[in-house]
């Protein structure tokens, strides 16, 4: 039904497309069999030559030949295009068709996408987000916190002092007494933010570092409440069941004070290098919040209890990570933070 010649021209120009490996050829290409003018235009006036009869199965060979061609000439672009050669195609001239070099792109540092993803867990819990300054006065980050001047607990923290009486905050808890003030009672908030302690710089320790603050005051809230909501939080972030427990924590502001521990994702709690053979990774301060703080803020603490923690991220960083060392996470070394994108 299709002239021999026509079809000898089709199987040399399919070969052609094949072996062709420059861009601007293959557009040629394109252009000679299914572009407007092309063979197929030819062979599709061939129609016109028929009898009434034939002409429906001819329609459909030329459409299936020409459907097969398009496949090949894509099937060819994309090979071009993974071969790189299209570039050298381009030297030719002006190939529009060269894909735009798009750069090496950037990526989310890694504490960043973890703060993300806990301000999204708490935000579908019904907390809101709050936040504080860096700089902070003596007031909000100690005293309004239950540290009185000259009360030993100030030394658990080397506090950056600044000329003008200020210092950098050393944790994110100045941000409850905030939101106390700004949202009364009752109160859901967590407030990421990033935190400054004078320490000598090691593997294990930074001199900047960031928390997720978390407090939620209401009637009625208990340990539970703490336990249920923290559990829910590492179970999402490790993508598994976590188990948790407490242990006794001193921090004056809440009382009673808790070290959340979770059992070593590494082991399950068999002992290994991760957890210091104790089975256990100490993950959360946290605590109910104390009955000085709530009345310094001006609520009841006999109508009102809640509870608060101080989430550090560079440990969550790093166990999810496997980062050994946690000034990987502030030396801003492109090649290591780059790894990461694809957790963004
Ligand atoms: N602010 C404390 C710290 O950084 C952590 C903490 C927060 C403890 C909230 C209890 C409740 O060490």
């Amino acid at each position: 039904m299709i002239k021999a010649a026509l079809t000898e021209q089709l199987e040399k120009l399919k070969a052609e497309i094949t072996n062709c490996n420059k861009e601007n050829d293959l557009q040629m290409l394109h252009s000679k069999t299914i572009g407007r003018n092309g063979i197929f235009r030819e062979l599709m006036d061939g129609i016109k030559e028929l009898q009434a009869e034939d002409r429906k199965s001819y329609g459909q060979k030329v459409n299936s030949l020409k459907t097969e061609f398009q496949q090949l000439i894509e099937k060819q672009q994309k090979a071009l295009f993974e071969k790189g050669l299209q570039k050298t195609g381009a030297a030719d001239g002006l190939d529009l068709l060269v894909p735009a070099l798009t750069g090496s792109g950037g990526s989310t540092h890694p504490i960043t996408a973890i703060e993300k993803e806990i301000v999204e867990i708490f935000t579908g819990l019904g907390f809101s987000v709050a936040s504080g300054p860096e700089m902070e006065t003596d007031f909000y980050n100690f005293q309004a916190l239950n540290i009185p001047e000259e009360h030993p607990a100030r030394d658990m923290q080397d506090t950056y002092w600044l000329d003008n009486k200020m210092l950098l905050r050393t944790h994110t808890s100045p941000c409850q007494i905030r939101a106390l003030a700004q949202y009364g009672v009752p109160v859901r908030v967590i407030a990421p933010g990033r935190c400054f302690r004078n320490e000598e710089v090691d593997a294990s320790h930074e001199n900047t570092f960031h928390q997720v603050e978390g407090l939620m005051v209401d009637k009625n809230i208990s340990i539970a409440n703490l336990v249920y909501v923290l559990k829910l939080m590492l179970g999402k972030i490790f993508n598994k069941d976590v188990t948790v427990r407490l242990r006794p924590g001193f921090f004056p502001f809440v009382e009673p004070g808790f070290e959340l521990d979770i059992k070593c994702l590494i082991c399950n709690g068999a002992r290994c290098r991760t957890c210091s053979h104790t089975g256990w990774i100490e993950l959360v301060p946290c605590g109910m919040v104390h009955r000085n703080v709530l009345s310094m803020s001006g609520v009841d603490p006999d109508q009102y209890t809640g509870f608060a923690f101080g989430l550090g991220l560079s440990r969550l960083v790093m166990m999810r990570y496997n980062i050994a060392d946690v000034r990987m996470l502030n030396r801003g070394d492109l090649r290591e933070l780059s790894q990461f994108y694809s957790y963004t």
